[in-house]
Formats: structure tokens, sequence, C-alpha cells
């Protein structure tokens, strides 16, 4: 039976990670999925109860799971904390634990939603795109970094982007393979005019699509992509991205879909061994008002059934109970239009678990 360790986290993380779960449990008794959910702390509510955003425990959970189902982390409570012990440490201490390093971020719009994005609809209908974010370095991890004290009592922050030949290679070949699979098209992006790192980044990435001949690799300067987006997102099919980039891009990218709302996210290690979690944060306005949308963390899961518990068959279910509550014009705040039925975060939940 697959373990799964679920990590609702803070804001509206325990709301929505609770209708991915009513999903799971659905799929349990309906179709026989076999699955054995356990529950842990991380980020601020795990501050509130062991003073540390990840307890060693339960990053051996996480370890020993054959996968993570993570809700969101951070809140206003922590905000004045210093940065290295704040709950987006828990957060980044669990993917650097499992060595996560590749995050693969879908944009897809689905049809029922045309009209939700903010976009044209000629722009954004029938986009689906895929983000590849190397998760385990670049500037999120480089050291040095901190505030320090010049001689002129002047303070100065640093921090540090580094990459390796072989952090780039490894998240290299996690995109070309992903291109494979789909339209075979890999766009790389970088700041190579400014930055050597990412001239680096250019350089590794063009020596491993040799071994990829039948994907076509372009290259776009980061702020160019960050444009390009916007004004004509379906050139791009798979964007391979570093750390921070894709930090950025992936959420001027779930707009296009219509709401962050609706982004899932993969985060895996070379053995397929990964944690899910919505690609939005924790939203501490909206949190225990059951207005959040859950289908970001409804589909994280399914990604996890098709990535980590090789379910794809249930992985589809999800998918198909998604698209079905959508046609049937139920929408939460953030993607209702005119004529549909707004509804709250649980009873988009139960809908999705009844239509499975
Ligand atoms: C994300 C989030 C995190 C990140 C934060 C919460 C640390 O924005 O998953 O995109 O920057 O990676
Ligand atoms: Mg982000």
């Amino acid at each position: 039976m697959a373990q799964v360790l679920v990590l609702p986290g803070d804001g509206i993380g325990p709301e929505i990670v609770a209708q991915a779960v009513k999903v799971l449990l659905a799929l349990k008794e309906k179709h026989g999925l076999d699955i054995d959910l356990s529950e842990g702390l991380v980020g601020g509510a795990s501050i509130d109860a062991h003073n540390t955003p990840l307890t060693e425990a339960t990053l051996a959970q996480a370890q020993a799971a054959d996968a993570v189902l993570l809700g969101a982390v951070g809140g206003p409570k922590w905000d004045g904390m210093a940065m290295s012990d704040r709950p987006e440490k828990g957060l980044l201490a669990l993917r650097k634990g499992l060595n996560l390093f590749a995050n693969l971020r879908p944009a897809i719009l689905y049809p029922q939603l045309t009209h939700a994005s903010t976009l044209k609809p000629e722009v954004v209908s029938g986009l689906d795109l895929l983000i590849v974010r190397e998760l385990t370095g670049g500037i999120y991890f480089g050291q040095p970094r901190g505030v320090r004290t010049l001689e002129n009592g002047e303070r100065q922050g640093y921090n540090t982007l580094v990459y390796s030949e072989s952090e780039i290679e490894r998240i290299a070949h996690v995109a070309f393979k992903a291109a494979q699979k789909r339209s075979k098209r890999v766009c790389s992006i970088d700041k190579s005019n400014v930055l050597e790192t990412t001239a680096l980044w250019k350089e590794v990435v063009t020596r491993i699509a040799a071994q990829y001949p039948d994907v076509e690799l372009s290259h776009m300067l980061v702020d160019n992509a960050a444009m390009q987006l916007v004004k004509a997102p379906k050139q791009f099919d798979v964007m391979l991205a570093d750390n921070m980039f894709g930090d950025i891009l992936s959420d001027e990218a779930s707009m296009l879909t219509g709401s962050i709302g609706m982004l899932a996210s993969a985060s895996l290690n070379e053995h397929n061994k990964g944690m899910y979690e919505p690609s939005h944060g924790s939203a501490p306005d909206i949190a225990g008002k059951d207005l959040a949308n859950p289908i970001a963390t409804v589909l994280s899961a399914a990604m996890m059934l098709r990535y980590s518990l090789a379910d794809t068959v249930n992985a589809d279910r999800i998918e198909a109970a998604v698209g079905k509550v959508l046609d049937a014009g139920l929408r939460t705040g953030d993607i209702w239009t005119e004529g549909c039925t707004c509804v709250s975060t649980s009873q988009m939940g139960d809908a999705i678990a009844a239509a499975l």
C-alpha cells in the first residue's frame, strides 16, 4: 500500500488539502485506490507546535513515504521572524532534504475557463504549457548569503546565484524528456546577457540538447519571456527555468489559466519520488473562510498518482471529475464568471469527489 504523508501547512492549506484528501478517500472507497494517508505539521503550524518549521521526525517521515501532499506555508503571524526560522524554510528544507530538484508546473487552460482569464480568449484558449523549474539550487540555496554591516556602518544584503554543470544537466534532461512526450519543444530561460551563471546554464542546456535530436531547443532572456508569456503564451511547450526565474514565471503563467488556484505542481527527485503542492501560497487574507479554490491541490493529488504511485487510471479519474464539475458550471470565487454557480471550497471538494 502506498504511504502518503499529508502536510496541510498554514493559511488556506488545511482547507484545500482537506478537499484533496476527500477526493483520494472517495477513490479509495469507489475504485479501490490502495493508499494510506498520515498527517504532519510544516511551516508556521510546526513553528507553533515545535519551534521549528520542519522537525527531524517529519522530514524522516517524508523521506520514508512514497509521496508527500502539501498545502501551503507562511502567513503574517510569522512574518517578523528571522529568515532562517520562517515557515518557508520548512518547505525549502523538504525540497532539499528529499532532493526534489525537478519542479513541474503545468499551466493548462480548461476550455470551460476561457473567459475567467484576464487575457483575451483568443490569446489563451487551448493553452497547454509546462514549466520545468530547477528547485534545489540557484539563488534560493547559494552561499554565502545574509546581511552584513559594512565599515561605514551601512548594512548590505547579499545572495549568491550558483549552478554547477551537473545541476543544470539533470534538470535539462527532465525538460527534454518531458518535451518528448509533448510537442517536442523546449525554451530555456536565462539572463545570459548579464549573469555568468545563466550563461553557463545556456551553454550546458545546449550541450544536453544534442542528446535529444527530436526536440527543438530555443533560448529566451527572462525579461522577454515574461513579456511573451502574456503576449503570445501558446508559442511555448516546455519552459525550462532556474529556481528563481521559474518561481516568477510560474505565477505569471498561472494567470493565463484563469487563476493561480488552478496550477498544480509536482516536485520530483531522480527516482520520481515526489512532493505535490499547489503553486500558490497560503492566502492568509481568505484563510478559514471556505473561499479558496481547492482545484490546484486536487490536481496536484492527481499528479501524485500519476508520477509517484504509477496509477494513471485514478489520476485520469480525478482530472475528468474536475472537468465534469467545471462543465456543470461550479466555480469558486476566483474563477467565477457570469452565469456560473459560485461554490465554497468544501462544496467544490464534495462535487469533485461525487463526480469520480
Ligand atoms: C512556490 C512558492 C515558494 C517558492 C515559497 C513559498 C518559498 O512561492 O512554491 O512557488 O518561492 O518556491
Ligand atoms: Mg512561487
